[in-house]
């Protein structure tokens, strides 16, 4: 017997855990400051509701429909051949998490170094990055807290944990966010988030930000398949959707309301880029004095680990299923064997701040040099997962079929699905999907490798 969910609830505390991660709180603000404000968000929004959401959608019904693995799913449908796209998912989800959880490790160091009143950190952050048994030690904590979420389960780990955690999550960001609007320099940051330059818009703003849509909804990874393989028949896969995505986007909008202002009463640079929280936050943390300092300071990091914990969880659960529906491996030795591959893989990512020269400046592609890190994110999440979203799209449009999908969100003739819903759905994944999603790669890889600007 497939073990489930136990509540509609308990789907929706750990599909928005998933999404809800490191992608808010850390990457969100710094590519909203790289790439000028509101502009950014505007962008986002737009790909998070119409392109994204009916990818959501298709990724739970087939999850639920299938009750298998994102690999396995494709096959019980019937379509062998496309589980190619679940086996793919599989191998990107292990190199995801494997660099995914070095930047959570980081995290929980700097928990940490508030909570011992160090706040010097944020200007030692080169340095910290660079120390590697430190780092690993940080990130083999991270592994193990996620692997013991995971090895008990769907119900008696994974959703028992976030239904702790995502609360808890959510009342630190309101008292931070309330806490930063009263600093001095909240006016200025909220302009500098808030009020859009249109101009700052080009294909480089509309590539991450579509990236990052798919990230932050923990699309085109077989995350949610996986979680919708777990949700219950009788439950609305529509409605737990629609929670999941305006929860995430709404997380995402209060981190900027949250670091903006904490930013500008610092008078530091809101284009910071990566290391944005990692070093301007402690400063800003500092400044409040040591008590408040250490409270404020050790709230936010842990803020930080906790949401990040409920995505490594949910990342790593992708393969795990994959080992234990197909390869018939127990779970807890699905946990031991993806962990232990995804540190290992992670190892170049953690070389790659400095430590070693070869990793730092790893490769050179569209006019700049990235390190593995940053090669590693952007291939897989600005590249790979829309290219997955492109094919699950195509998959559910032509092969599998929209009724199929209508069926499915209809829990069997359960719930009325609205026609407006239904002709939404349709007309995106069979048009608007593959055609926008096609024209932004054909876009890409014209300007990446061929050097042709057709936008901005
Ligand atoms: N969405 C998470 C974040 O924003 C990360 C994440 C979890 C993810 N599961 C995923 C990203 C699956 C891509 C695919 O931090």
């Amino acid at each position: 017997m497939r073990s489930h969910f136990s509540s509609r609830l308990g789907f929706i505390m750990a599909a928005a855990g998933s999404a809800i991660g490191l992608g808010n709180i850390w990457k969100f603000p710094f590519e909203v400051g790289e790439s000028g404000g509101a502009a950014f968000i505007i962008v986002y929004l737009f790909f998070c509701f119409v392109l994204c959401f009916p990818i959501l959608v298709s990724e739970i019904a087939i999850g639920r429909r299938t009750q298998r693995n994102a690999y396995g799913a494709f096959k019980v449908l019937g379509f062998p051949r496309w589980a190619v796209i679940g086996l793919l998912q599989v191998v990107v989800s292990l190199f995801i998490l494997s660099f995914y959880n070095v930047v959570a490790g980081w995290s929980f160091g700097y928990f940490i170094e508030m909570l011992i009143g160090n706040f010097a950190i944020g200007e030692q952050f080169p340095q910290y990055v660079q120390n590697i048994p430190r780092i690993s030690v940080y990130s083999i904590l991270f592994m193990v807290a996620t692997g013991f979420i995971v090895a008990q389960g769907v119900s008696a780990g994974i959703e028992k944990y976030t239904k702790i955690l995502m609360p808890v999550l959510i009342a630190i960001m309101l008292g931070l966010a309330g806490y930063a609007l009263t600093l001095p320099g909240a006016g200025e940051g909220l302009s500098f988030y808030l009020v859009p330059d249109v101009s700052k818009i080009n294909l480089d703003v509309i590539y991450n930000a579509l990236g990052h849509a798919f990230f932050s909804l923990s699309l085109g990874l077989g995350g949610l398949m996986t979680y919708g393989s777990y949700l219950s028949k009788k439950d609305s896969i529509l409605s737990s959707a629609v929670a999941v995505t305006v929860m995430d986007v709404l997380i995402a909008f209060m981190a900027g309301f949250m670091l903006f202002p904490f930013v500008f009463s610092q008078g530091l640079d809101a284009e910071g880029g990566p290391g944005l929280v990692f070093m301007a936050l402690p400063a800003v943390f500092a400044s409040l004095g040591t008590v408040w300092g250490t409270i404020i300071g050790s709230l936010f990091f842990l803020l930080l680990s906790f949401a990040a914990l409920t995505s490594t969880v949910s990342i790593l659960e992708v393969s795990v299923a994959y080992l234990k529906d197909e390869h018939q491996f127990s779970r807890f030795k699905a946990v031991i064997l993806s962990a232990t591959v995804i540190f290992l893989l992670g190892l170049p990512s953690m070389l790659g701040n400095g430590s070693s020269e070869f990793f730092t400046s790893f490769i050179t592609y569209g006019g700049t040099t990235a390190d593995f890190m940053t090669l590693i994110s952007d291939l897989s999440s600005n590249t790979f997962l829309p290219l997955a979203g492109l094919l699950i799209s195509l998959f559910v449009a032509y092969v599998w079929r929209p009724d199929q999908l209508i069926q499915e969100l209809s829990s069997d003739g359960h719930y009325t699905i609205p026609n407006w819903v239904a002709i939404y759905l349709k007309i995106a994944l069979r048009y608007v999907c593959p055609l926008i999603l096609s024209l932004i790669f054909l876009f890409t890889v014209l300007e990446k490798f061929f050097g042709i600007q057709i936008i901005g």
